[in-house]
């Protein structure tokens, strides 16, 4: 409120800032003003206590684990909604009636196709090449096919890009797999749904009909409903600051990517999985919980721990459900989600990760229900890309669409050599 002010004092003279409330969530100090008034800049690497921006897509309450997307809890979506519908609802602010999401599933139905000439882009990776690479290289690569939707200026544009994107990224995922495993790439069907069209290109092939396993189906499309948006986690941060400078969207988007791989990040769920099956049997946990606390050992328990969580992961519940419907529905046992249930167990019973408030986290258990559809793990944060790419493209929207958006720029504590003259190479 206006009234409301922070005071800061710096060697006997004090400044007051105002402070800023949002709908719900911590108050911010707005220190805008502050290397104007003071000459001094704050230190938050990590961005620990920064908000860098003001948003109105998604609100995460980390210490009692509620995470809402314009309002609606991520349980109620993932249940009841499905992927169109809350990319809609992301984009647009407001879930739509019938009409306005036939509309829109249409409209990312007609975007589905890549550029022929971009098939051809794909033979320039080795065939062991990782799926993230490829797709950072081919989706950075959209921006030289698709010219005629790059001016940011125009709101036309924006909302003709983002359609693409949203629209692509199944096929690009789906080709990343395909030129793994040295199958023919298969072409989008308009006919399914985006999770169904999704799954035929990565598993059918041209010799076969595809028939989709509804539970598959949907168990897909809520793992992509949970992983739509996040906030201003570190990849929607670098599509924001990448989008600050005025890079077009594929560019920015691709740059999301590439801080998406990050094991600290979107890179846990591959390095989750591949965890649990070096683990292998419930007797060797405790070795693996000790190396975790030990801090002389750079392990980590991978999905285990989150920023903002400071409590269960609202998503890793849904996911936890959804691994045993998968299981049921294929019929399948995998013995990591044992492995998964008591190491999350004796790791929440432990002083250590009830000290630092560890909780699991979305990444936990999204690797045993991939694994039972039948992905390979280095395709997992492949999946991640491509459902979180909405929120990605609904944040960049968001920024450019703020009259007082600036260029992201951090300042520093520099603590470098001050001035000095330079010294000819023969005297030094
Ligand atoms: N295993 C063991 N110790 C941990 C873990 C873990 N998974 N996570 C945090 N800690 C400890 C850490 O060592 C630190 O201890 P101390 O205070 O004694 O130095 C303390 O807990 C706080 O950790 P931090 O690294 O300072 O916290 P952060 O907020 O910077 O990091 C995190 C958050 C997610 C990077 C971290 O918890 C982690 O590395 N987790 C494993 C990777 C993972 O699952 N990432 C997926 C996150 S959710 C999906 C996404 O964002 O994409």
């Amino acid at each position: 409120m206006a009234d409301k002010k922070a005071q800061l004092t710096i060697g006997g003279e004090t400044w007051n800032f105002p402070i800023m409330e949002g709908s719900t969530g911590p108050d911010v100090v707005d220190i805008r003003k502050l290397y104007a008034s003071t000459g001094a800049f704050t230190y938050d690497p990590g961005f620990t206590s920064t908000a860098s921006c003001e948003s109105a897509l998604t609100y995460i309450d980390g210490d009692e684990g509620v995470l809402l997307h314009r309002g609606y809890p991520i349980g109620q979506l993932a249940e009841h909604s499905n992927f169109m519908e809350v990319s809609y609802l992301l984009l647009n602010g407001e879930l739509p009636n019938a009409g306005e999401l036939a509309d829109f599933e249409n409209t990312i139905s007609r975007h589905t196709m890549l550029h022929e000439q971009l098939m051809t882009f794909y033979r320039g990776f080795r065939r062991d090449a990782h799926p993230m690479a490829v797709m950072c290289g081919v989706v950075g690569a959209l921006s030289a096919f698709y010219h005629d939707s790059t001016d940011i200026s125009d709101p036309e544009h924006r909302r003709i890009s983002s359609h693409r994107l949203i629209a692509k990224m199944p096929t690009i995922a789906a080709m990343a797999y395909k030129y793994a495993v040295g199958q023919p790439f298969m072409y989008p069907d308009n006919s399914l749904s985006y999770t169904g069209n999704f799954l035929r290109m990565t598993f059918g092939v041209p010799a076969e009909n595809y028939e989709i396993h509804p539970a598959v189906e949907k168990a897909m499309d809520r793992i992509f409903i949970l992983h739509a948006d996040h906030e201003q986690n570190a990849s929607t941060s670098t599509v924001r600051l990448a989008g600050s400078s005025g890079a077009n969207p594929f560019a920015c988007i691709a740059a999301g990517i590439a801080c998406l791989w990050g094991p600290a990040h979107g890179g846990a769920n591959e390095a989750c999985l591949n965890m649990l099956r070096e683990i292998g049997t419930p007797d060797r946990i405790p070795h693996y919980i000790e190396r975790a606390k030990d801090k002389n050992d750079p392990f980590r328990l991978m999905g285990f721990g989150h920023r903002v969580y400071k409590n269960y992961d609202p998503r890793a519940t849904v996911m936890q459900k959804t691994v045993r419907e998968v299981f049921d529905a294929l019929n399948v046992t995998d013995p990591i989600f044992e492995v998964a249930l008591q190491l999350e167990e004796m790791a929440l019973n432990d002083d250590y990760f009830k000290e630092k408030r560890l909780f699991p986290n979305v990444d936990f258990y999204s690797g045993a229900i991939l694994s039972a559809i039948g992905f390979p793990t280095t395709m997992f944060t492949a999946l991640f890309a491509l459902a979180r790419t909405v929120g990605w493209v609904a944040q960049w929207n968001e920024m450019i669409s703020d009259p007082g958006q600036k260029i992201g720029r951090p300042r520093q504590l520099y603590t470098g050599p001050t001035e000095r003259d330079y010294v000819p190479v023969s005297q030094r």
